[in-house]
């Protein structure tokens, strides 16, 4: 559920009609609602109720600080994977005592950040890096807070390229390896195992593949308690699915009691969840307006002015992403369009093959597109990232400027 609904006929963003917003802030924009990023963040921080639990928001889906803010006040924890998203969350007014540090290449700079500022836990992904913690650890005089990231092996049923916790990705430590790993790790000086984490992969639409790696990681649990080591924390990554279209992924409220039912020998075990897309996808939209239309032999265009520059997930991993009018009262005919952007490449599109009513100047919008649609967009063809504004009732607050064309190349120089 989203607060992104249609008014006679107009779409709103809550309490505002899109069209308000897209007048005072123009076109291409991300628009996210408040009430409706709360209301994720509460589905699952509500559904663990009594049990310990720590809801990690995973930055990377979306990092906007005003975003960031907004999880913040809420007491939410955060899940980075470098230091620019760790000085994302301590900018946006994030407690470092609650966040968890993944990524596969932290360097030593990170490292000492993270330590210094006084994370929660490092997500450790290999021996190397674990041994360089407990370096840096040592130099600083610190104990780094750990956990080993697990690789469970199991099929998250999702694509390949957001799948990752098979034998084959470059994540975490295999499960039959693992043991030997919580146990090299006893012995280092300035390492405290905390506990273990997973993360298989994203947009999962079945609770199957969440509870074998669960199962998984509690046999490897039940191990190391014979090793002697005793863990504080059970972090299972993020990965829970979203309706772009017809998905029917399980509600955080069915994931957390399928959760509990599996631990419930450890009611003491705290659980960290990282959800990343389930919080921010449906709290946001692109809207774009439409340029031109355009008529090939086969193929009717409508040419709009942002795309993958902006929104890179159709021509990345052909993800279908709804698009819709903006204002529906508008007499226009209904043709089938082949969405497409700017950008001088032949995978530049949002959507192919919509049904939509729409005329030259008419502004439509990509649906679900508050999670990595901001974060992962760029300055290709030189064209200025979409402003980001951010709703909350009845106010639109502007939370990321267009760029002028100056900013687009103020990092560089010309050559003596
Ligand atoms: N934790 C870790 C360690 C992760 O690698 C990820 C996502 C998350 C949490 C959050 O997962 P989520 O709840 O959002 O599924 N760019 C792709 C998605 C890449 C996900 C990478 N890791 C997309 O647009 O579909």
């Amino acid at each position: 559920m989203d607060h992104f609904n249609y008014r006679h006929q107009q779409l709103f963003a809550e309490e505002i009609a899109v069209t308000d917003i897209i007048q005072q802030f123009g076109t291409p924009a991300y628009i996210y609602s408040r009430a409706t990023l709360e209301r994720h963040w509460h589905a699952f921080n509500d559904a663990f109720g009594e049990h310990p639990h720590l809801i990690c928001f995973a930055v990377k889906s979306n990092s906007n600080i005003a975003l960031l803010n907004v999880m913040a006040r809420l007491g939410s924890g955060f899940d980075i994977v470098s230091q620019g998203e760790l000085e994302r969350v301590l900018a946006a007014g994030g407690e470092a005592s609650k966040v968890v540090f993944s990524g596969v290449a932290k360097s030593r700079q990170e490292i000492t950040r993270a330590l210094e500022v006084g994370i929660r836990c490092f997500n450790i992904e290999s021996i190397p890096e674990l041994k360089r913690i407990n370096d840096v650890a040592g130099q600083l005089g610190k104990i780094a807070p750990i956990s080993l990231r697990v690789n469970p092996d199991v099929d998250a049923h999702t694509h390949p390229y957001i799948s990752t916790g098979l034998k084959e990705n470059k994540f975490g430590v295999s499960v039959s390896e693992a043991r030997e790993v919580y146990r090299f790790a006893k012995t280092l000086p300035n390492v405290k195992i905390t506990g273990m984490d997973c993360h298989i992969g994203s947009q999962l639409t079945e609770l199957q593949p969440f509870l074998d790696a669960t199962d998984r990681l509690v046999v490897l649990m039940e191990q190391l308690k014979q090793d002697g080591i005793e863990l504080h924390h059970l972090d299972l990554g993020g990965g829970l699915g979203v309706t772009y279209t017809d998905e029917t992924p399980p509600h955080p409220t069915e994931y957390a009691a399928a959760l509990l039912n599996k631990l419930k020998a450890y009611p003491n075990l705290e659980i960290i969840l990282e959800p990343g897309r389930a919080i921010t996808a449906n709290a946001g939209i692109l809207v774009t307006k439409v340029e031109y239309i355009k008529q090939n032999e086969d193929r009717n265009f409508a040419i709009v002015d942002t795309g993958m520059n902006d929104m890179i997930r159709p021509a990345l991993y052909e993800a279908y992403m709804q698009i819709i009018e903006i204002d529906q009262s508008l007499v226009r005919e209904k043709a089938v369009y082949d969405v497409v952007g700017p950008i001088c490449e032949t995978s530049d599109f949002l959507g192919k093959q919509r049904e939509l009513a729409v005329a030259e100047g008419d502004l439509i919008a990509v649906r679900s597109a508050g999670a990595y649609g901001a974060t992962m967009s760029s300055t290709y063809n030189s064209r200025p990232q979409a402003v980001e504004v951010m709703v909350d009732g009845n106010q639109a607050h502007l939370i990321k400027q267009r760029a002028s064309f100056a900013d687009l190349w103020r990092l560089e120089q010309l050559i003596p």
